[in-house]
């Protein structure tokens, strides 16, 4: 039982594996958080502290821990719901009314039943437990039982509190072709916001909060939490005056308005978080294993060829099928044809919207490729950018108002693009029947589904902040019914769509279009902190890097593409023999091994070198991987003593070390690690470890 509840105390206690999370209802009303941490049985353990106020300038609701603070009262801090009713009265003054308790699966979830004290709006707070993955899911929906609309100004998810001061915060930073930076920062007095306005993408800020205690790979508290979101969103830390750390993360309230109308419910997106006393390890397995395990599609990902960087907007049918044909020759399972296929797609300023097979570049269609393709074993897939219009497009020209626009003034094209207006009935309808007809008339497994410019011009309505990203997800959950073995790739100009709202219903993640091997492991390690790696598409492509202008050998930009799921993008008509030698032997060792990577469990290991190895791990049953990459080596050319994780102490292992068989024992490996040493530049290995099963 994963919900225990003392009735008298009104006192709620959340059990997961290794964890607690306790709140219960006070004398007034109200929801007030009690314990968030490692286990604590007995529920009979806690009290509700009565509070009282520091002095008449810091009101008690400033120093109650509030699971869900609303606006109004004498509170100041940030809160989760403000909302406007009928008469202009901004307050809400919530009482609690009761709880139930659900159970699907096995999962139990816990309901919060709030009431408006005079009006009939309805707020309940859930608590969905996975107790196996030490995971709490907690969303909020709102219930408008009243004659009026009620305007909602803010819904953040939840409110966490944690009781300690000068924590690490930990999100990632970026922009475009250099998505998933990793940062930490101590956190003070003062807010700190992350958040995205853009509509569209999120290659700045990541919709998560990881908060630690100086927390290692493998030791020290960890708290963390992950939006279900690809729109809006915003996350606020606070450093309080009282001696703990607030943290909220929803729907971002920047040029927001929800219209909740007579009877309507409101959903907000919910928020997966745990806590840890293992580190970020046990933070990244605990997440990756419920996505694994819940979120993600079963099955290995294909390896992937796309044509993207080998012909860009340059797309013919007779090309295609010889690109397709080398693909197959060095071991690609999926074709996808990118970008130029469609209309009157020359370049970035025209074709979208106008999702016909253009007749120069395919005179008879796409079925001579695609036949091609079947015939020789592989799977299809195509790129789209459905949200898009071009202003010389037709479909702009028949319907000039189904794009965001004031009609006072003129749009912004960006990428000399538009965005339509998928909160409009029709134009969600168009997009729908355009794909539906598309996986209908040809046989497509795959479907890579970019969207390349933000949104501005966002329209009258103050809500498509969070509708627009909810009706492509509505767009894809219906596609996925009637066309249930078709894939799809969440791509936003590379990494601008990478989290957990989109992840399920899409299946792949475009991790960046940085394709630069080096920088992809920096990009890869932040990913994978919260992230499976089974949606980590990574591709190999030609060198010079066409954004670092780097040139890095074949056999390390494979390796690094082959930590997640693996993608070929070179024109791989001007390989030399050597490269599809190479490429081959490369493609077949990621088919042996791609179970344990896509599906075991990921380590970031230590580098104990003063030369700045990258060290990984995968663990599957009684397999593992390392993958050790050098860019470069460094005055004293120093090797690095690789201490594995997550091995039986007492089972012996045997693993290839440069040509020699080593057998030690998991504690051996565990405790004093092997010695390896890479040299030179842009040098790698995979080294395969297996158990001794006796
Ligand atoms: C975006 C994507 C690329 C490619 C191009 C096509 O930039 O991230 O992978 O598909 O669009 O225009």
């Amino acid at each position: 039982m994963s919900i225990i509840v003392n009735k008298d105390k009104k006192i709620f206690l959340l059990q997961s594996k290794n964890n607690s999370y306790a709140f219960g209802i006070d004398n007034l009303g109200l929801v007030r958080h009690l314990y968030w941490g490692s286990k604590i049985e007995s529920i009979e353990d806690f009290e509700m502290p009565i509070l009282t106020e520091v002095s008449t300038n810091d009101p008690v609701f400033e120093i109650t821990k509030e699971e869900f603070p609303v606006y109004g009262s004498l509170r100041y801090k940030e809160h989760c719901l403000k909302a406007t009713f009928s008469d202009k009265t901004r307050e809400i003054v919530y009482k609690y009314q009761d709880y139930e308790i659900i159970k699907e699966k096995k999962i139990e979830e816990l309901i919060i039943k709030l009431k408006d004290d005079n009006y009939d709006f309805y707020i309940n707070l859930h608590y969905k437990i996975y107790e196996e993955y030490d995971l709490i899911e907690r969303y909020v929906s709102l219930k408008n039982m009243s004659n009026d609309i009620i305007e909602i100004e803010k819904i953040h998810s939840g409110q966490f509190h944690i009781p300690y001061e000068d924590l690490n915060f930990s999100n990632v930073h970026g922009h475009w072709g250099a998505e998933q930076q990793r940062f930490v920062q101590k956190v003070n007095y003062g807010k700190i916001v992350i958040e995205n306005r853009r509509g569209i993408s999120t290659h700045n800020h990541n919709p998560y909060f990881i908060l630690d205690r100086d927390a290692t790979e493998t030791s020290g508290e960890v708290f963390f939490g992950a939006l279900k979101l690809s729109g809006n969103f915003s996350g606020v830390i606070e450093q309080t005056q009282y001696g703990e750390t607030l943290v909220q993360l929803g729907i971002n309230s920047h040029d927001f308005k929800l219209n909740l109308e007579p009877g309507e419910e409101f959903v907000a997106p919910s928020i997966l978080s745990g806590y840890t006393n293992g580190g970020f390890e046990t933070m990244t397995h605990n997440l990756h294993k419920f996505a694994k395990d819940n979120v993600l599609r079963k099955g290995l990902r294909p390896v992937l060829y796309n044509s993207w960087e080998a012909t860009e907007f340059k797309v013919s049918c007779d090309e295609q099928i010889k690109l397709a044909r080398k693909a197959k020759e060095i071991g690609a399972e999926l074709f996808v044809v990118d970008d130029g296929w469609f209309g009157e797609r020359h370049g970035i300023d025209n074709g979208l919207g106008d999702w016909y097979v253009n007749k120069e570049k395919f005179p008879e269609g796409l079925n001579p490729l695609i036949k091609e393709v079947k015939e020789m074993g592989m799977m299809f897939g195509i790129w789209v950018e459905p949200e898009m219009v071009n202003p010389k497009a037709e479909l702009y020209k028949k319907n000039p108002d189904w794009i965001y626009h004031f009609d006072t003034r003129e749009s912004d094209t960006s990428r000399g693009q538009y965005v339509l207006d998928v909160t409009k009935k029709e134009v969600k309808e168009f997009i729908y029947n355009m794909l539906d007809e598309l996986l209908t008339t040809y046989d497509i497994d795959y479907i890579k589904w970019d969207a390349n410019r933000p949104i501005s011009q966002s329209s009258v309505k103050k809500d498509i902040w969070y509708k627009h990203i909810e009706a492509i997800y509505d767009i894809v959950k219906e596609l996925k019914i009637k066309h249930p073995n078709v894939l799809f790739e969440a791509c936003a100009s590379g990494g601008g769509r990478i989290d957990y709202g989109i992840l399920g219903i899409f299946d792949d993640f475009w991790t960046s279009d940085n394709t630069d091997a080096y920088d992809r492991l920096a990009i890869q390690d932040s990913y994978s902190y919260i992230y499976p790696i089974k949606a980590m598409r990574a591709w190999v492509t030609d060198c010079p890097n066409f954004l670092s202008r780097r040139v890095i050998p074949m056999k390390f930009r494979y390796h690094s593409a082959m930590m997640g799921t693996l993608g070929i993008g070179c024109n791989i008509l001007k390989f030399t023999d050597e490269d599809i030698n190479l490429s081959k032997e490369l493609i077949n060792e990621y088919k042996q091994i791609r179970h344990i990577i896509q599906e075991g469990d990921f380590y970031r290991l230590e580098n104990s070198s003063k030369n700045r190895y990258s060290i990984y791990q995968y663990n599957k049953e009684d397999e593992s991987l390392l993958f050790v990459f050098l860019p470069q080596s460094e005055i004293g050319h120093r090797g690095v003593t690789i201490r594995l994780r997550g091995l039986e102490e007492d089972s012996n292992y045997i693993l290839k070390l440069e040509e020699k068989q080593i057998i030690k024992s998991g504690k051996y490996l565990m405790n004093h690690g092997i010695d390896f040493k890479l040299f030179g530049d842009y040098d790698s290995r995979i080294i395969k470890i297996n158990k001794i099963v006796r």
